[in-house]
């Protein structure tokens, strides 16, 4: 059944495209998905075309794929994701990442907006996501494991790869860009966090939390896929300032970095081996 849809939507996908495979797979948080404009001869194609793909419904986010090259790299990437606050299931939220995996994508590069919980970082930050901590209380690979695309006990030791790391970090030094790093908390949502859950996440070692990510990472892992997670840190999680949050904000400020996240991204790409 899985893997049914996942070769429907991969045959479609795939004769849609003209040039070579994929290799590095993009997902664009949060007005974040500007860096799919920067993709060379690029071949659109709407959610809402693919087969078994769910289609995304926030403001802020497109739903389409973008696949073509950037820095001479064969790049596929998602211009919005889907959230499980959404009312999709966990399998849902993670397809694309499965269809990406089966179009031949061995390094993943995720993205997202998220609230800032070190008192250290700024609303505008870039964060290299070193870890994550999973408190959506549920798991996209719960129920019967499909043997065909990884493990039943997925090693999650290196969920961030070291070396995608170090090329992220080298990268970030070459143009002079401050480049945080911490580890990523992955809440439901939609509400925004209170302040006494940010004091609590602050105490479990969360560094910046949102809404998205460690879904679809726990399935890049699973398909033995490399990862690399970068936040933009749009606000500053709440209790920290005396001000309420807001989606406008978050689009704000993700408008306002768009340019140091754009040159750190393209740089990145470049050095992926
Ligand atoms: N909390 C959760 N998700 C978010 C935030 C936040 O403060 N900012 C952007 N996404």
């Amino acid at each position: 059944m899985m893997m049914e849809q996942i070769n429907e939507s991969k045959t479609y996908i795939e004769e849609q495209l003209s040039t070579t495979k994929p290799d590095i797979g993009l997902i664009l948080g949060s007005g974040l998905g500007i860096l799919a404009d920067e993709i060379e001869n690029p071949k659109v194609i709407p959610y809402a075309d693919i087969p078994h793909f769910p289609t995304s419904t926030v403001s802020g986010h497109k739903g389409q794929l973008v696949i073509g090259t950037l820095q001479g790299q064969h790049v596929i990437a998602m211009q919005g994701r889907f959230h499980y606050y959404e009312g999709y299931s966990m399998q849902q939220v993670t397809f694309p990442v499965r269809v990406m995996k089966a179009l031949g994508v061995e390094q993943l590069l995720v993205t997202n907006a998220a609230g800032g919980i070190n008192e250290s970082f700024n609303p505008g930050d870039l964060m290299l996501i070193s870890d994550h901590i999973n408190m959506m209380g549920d798991n996209p690979l719960i129920g019967p494991n499909v043997d065909e695309l990884g493990p039943r006990f997925p090693d999650m030791s290196q969920a961030y790869s070291n070396e995608l790391m170090k090329v992220a970090k080298s990268c970030a030094q070459e143009i002079n860009l401050n480049l945080q790093e911490g580890v990523y908390v992955g809440n439901t949502g939609p509400t925004y966090e209170t302040g006494s859950e940010i004091k609590l996440l602050r105490t479990l070692g969360g560094d910046a939390v949102g809404m998205s990510t460690v879904p679809e990472v726990i399935v890049a892992n699973h398909a033995g896929m490399k990862v690399l997670g970068i936040s933009c840190i749009s606000n500053m999680a709440a209790g920290i300032l005396d001000q309420p949050l807001s989606h406008d904000e978050v689009i704000e400020t993700t408008e306002k970095v768009r340019e140091d996240f754009i040159k750190l991204v393209k740089n990145v790409i470049k050095k992926m081996a």
